[in-house]
């Protein structure tokens, strides 16, 4: 199938805001857990298995040879040159509590590159689109990171794991970044905190644990924002460690964090 990242990124618009229109109104009075994952505190609803039902059956009608993966059912289509990555619920605590920062994430990846990205906030109204090279957008506005923040004004986002002995280390590791900047934020989607450091409602992110179902498409927004994203040492962004900030503050959040050993578990 041809590959022309602007319908790419049409496509991912307009299902992910399907889908973000379907978690809104079919959201049932009781929600319900249906299963856990990592941990029991790892949830999973029946809404987070229909929404990406939804978009894995909209994406391959469209475009029925390209590959899959999806956080809640898995990868198909291996081989592809066109790779869909997707989470139907980045943030399914607060969906569950009814707190509004969760998103629809739909990534398109090209040959091993992410070239588009959604991030749909049904709650806000938000949609934060990028496609390479083109900039990143919130309702038709060019969005920037902030830029020039030093770390003791930084406002930094970050997030925490599901299992006992990695929130151990992730609450030590905070204990020695809390006094060294202006503040932390805990929201509860690590696609809506990388939206947040490409509208500058955040300095900077960081978490250890996020996937890249998580962090795709919030992270190529981010760089098309003006951010940086990627791990500890030169490595991308991945499990290990996800690192989002404008270059100054991200070489200053990460040589805070490399002595701290945050890469590992209890
Ligand atoms: C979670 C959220 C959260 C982050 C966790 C993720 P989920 O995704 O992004 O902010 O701290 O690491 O697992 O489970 O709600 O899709
Ligand atoms: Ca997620
Ligand atoms: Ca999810």
């Amino acid at each position: 199938m041809t590959v022309n990242t602007g319908e790419l990124l049409e496509l991912a618009v307009s299902v992910a805001r399907e889908a973000g229109r379907m978690l809104l109104d079919s959201r049932p009075a009781r929600l319900e857990v249906v299963g856990t994952k990592s941990s029991p505190t790892d949830v999973v609803t029946e809404m987070d298995r229909a929404a990406e039902r939804l978009i894995r059956s909209r994406i391959l009608a469209a475009r029925p040879g390209d590959a899959f993966l999806g956080e809640e059912g898995g990868a198909s289509g291996e081989g592809a040159r066109v790779r869909w990555i997707v989470d139907p619920i980045d943030g399914t605590v607060n969906y569950l509590y009814a707190l509004p920062a969760w998103a629809v994430s739909i990534a398109v990846e090209v040959d091993g590159e992410i070239v588009a990205g959604v991030v749909d906030i049904p709650p806000l109204g938000e949609v934060f689109t990028a496609a390479k090279g083109e900039g990143a957008y919130l309702a038709g506005r060019r969005l920037r990171c902030t830029t020039e923040v030093p770390l003791d004004r930084a406002l930094v986002a970050t997030g925490f794991g599901y299992e006992r002995g990695r929130r151990v280390v992730q609450a030590e590791v905070l204990t020695h970044v809390i006094p060294r900047v202006r503040d932390i934020r805990r929201g509860g989607s690590c696609a809506v905190d990388l939206c947040s450091v490409a509208s500058g409602r955040v300095d900077g992110y960081f978490e250890r644990g996020a996937q890249v179902w998580d962090f795709a498409a919030g992270g190529l927004i981010a760089g098309e924002a003006g951010a940086v994203i990627g791990g500890l040492h030169g490595r991308p962004a991945g499990p290990d460690m996800t690192l989002c900030a404008s270059p100054g503050l991200f070489k200053e959040l990460h040589d805070l964090l490399v002595p701290l050993d945050p890469e590992r578990d209890a």
